[in-house]
């Protein structure tokens, strides 16, 4: 007989507060709630996330999305068999006030608790969402992280690349920032670029020059201001027709550089492992894989490779609780049993590989 096992999952490591039910069967999955308390409007007068307002926000509203996620699937504590919480890593605010609430209801409801890596919980959602075979290559873009995963089964994950400074969205967000446009970034750059000209600036497609798979976006969002800082200082001000430029050429500029490097991390993995044309997946999750642009690039390389491409629905593609207790029942499958759970700023999916360098404005890099 196939385990069914109904999870409750929490999140709280970034800038929105989620809880969610998941009942998983065999290598089913059906989602039952899904509750995200974005804290957007919190932070856009800030143009990115305030660790200390992020931390007091999730303390405030975690224990309300549990309430909800249970309300929603018709559910109470009885009928849950684990609880899932992210322990790691993100901003340690955040996580610390998720793993509060989720020790809490076990202890109060008697139940077994896992503390789950967020960055688990991205690499495993086409499993959930799409039933995806391992071994696959997960392109990882989003406000926090800038990753590439070779997820070779639940629990055995390598990196063979990542930002080096700063995360792809955070720089979406900075580039809106300074364009006066408002927050998140990312979307607002996009409805931008449509209108503008790709062509006009030729800004740099950083790291392309080196071998490897590691990118950074610093120095990209540094040529962006210059140029409109330029523009500025010769006529007075950015028009209309200036900012939409500066906002296609950033864009294709980003899209270029992901995916070159995922090409690269592609053709590595045939190289080693000579995966037949069945055999080739890619997936992609984070907020910026929402982005027209650069998921349509990234499923025109795949495409070439001979890869299958999967993108989760945006929902759980950006930051959400069912994630959680998706990879929280991967967990348990593997044999995985309640422990004390840390609180983790950091912490690789990869265990073996180097550390990233750089702080981040949204916490310590993976
Ligand atoms: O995955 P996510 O919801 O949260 C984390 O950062 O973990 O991603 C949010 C990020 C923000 O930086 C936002 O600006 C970016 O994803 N984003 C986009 C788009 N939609 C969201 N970036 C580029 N184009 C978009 N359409
Ligand atoms: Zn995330």
């Amino acid at each position: 007989m196939v385990e069914t096992l109904t999870v409750l999952g929490i999140e709280s490591s970034c800038d929105d507060t989620a809880a969610a039910i998941v009942r998983v069967a065999g290598a089913e999955g059906a989602i039952l709630s899904n509750i995200v308390e974005g804290q957007s409007t919190l932070h856009a007068p800030f143009g990115g996330v305030v660790p200390e307002i992020a931390a007091r926000a999730h303390a405030e509203r975690v224990d309300h999305c549990v309430e909800a996620a249970l309300k929603d699937a018709k559910l109470d504590l009885r009928d849950i068999d684990l609880i899932a919480v992210t322990s790691g890593p993100g901003l340690i605010g955040g996580v610390l006030s998720g793993v509060m609430c989720a020790q809490g209801v076990a202890a109060g409801a008697g139940l077994p608790l896992i503390g789950v890596n967020h960055l688990e919980g991205h690499a495993l959602t086409p499993r959930l969402t799409d039933s995806l075979p391992t071994p696959y290559l997960l392109r990882l873009v989003s406000g926090g992280h800038c990753q590439l995963i070779e997820v070779k089964a639940p629990g055995a994950y390598r990196r063979l690349g990542g930002s080096i400074d700063d995360a792809p969205g955070e720089a979406f967000d900075k580039i809106a920032k300074h364009l006066g446009l408002g927050y998140p970034g990312g979307p607002e750059v996009e409805r931008e670029a449509k209108k503008g000209d790709e062509a006009r600036f030729a800004f740099p497609r950083p790291l392309l020059d080196r071998p490897g798979c590691d990118m950074s976006f610093s120095g990209l969002k540094t040529a962006v201001r210059r140029e409109s800082d330029k523009l500025v200082a010769a006529q007075g001000g950015v028009t209309k027709q200036d900012r939409a430029d500066l906002c296609a050429g950033f864009q294709i500029a980003v899209a270029d550089a992901l995916t070159e490097k995922t090409r690269r991390a592609m053709a590595q993995l045939l190289d080693e492992h000579g995966w037949a044309e069945g055999e080739r997946r890619l997936a992609v999750a984070g907020g910026v894989a929402a982005n027209q642009t650069i998921r349509g690039s990234l499923e025109a390389a795949a495409d070439d490779l001979g890869f299958s491409f999967t993108a989760p629905p945006l929902r759980l593609c950006t930051d959400n609780a069912a994630m959680i207790a998706w990879a929280g029942a991967e967990r348990w499958r593997l044999g995985d049993r309640p422990g004390d759970i840390a609180a983790r700023p950091r912490w690789p999916l990869d265990e073996l590989a180097a550390p990233l360098v750089g702080g981040g404005r949204k916490g310590p890099r993976a």
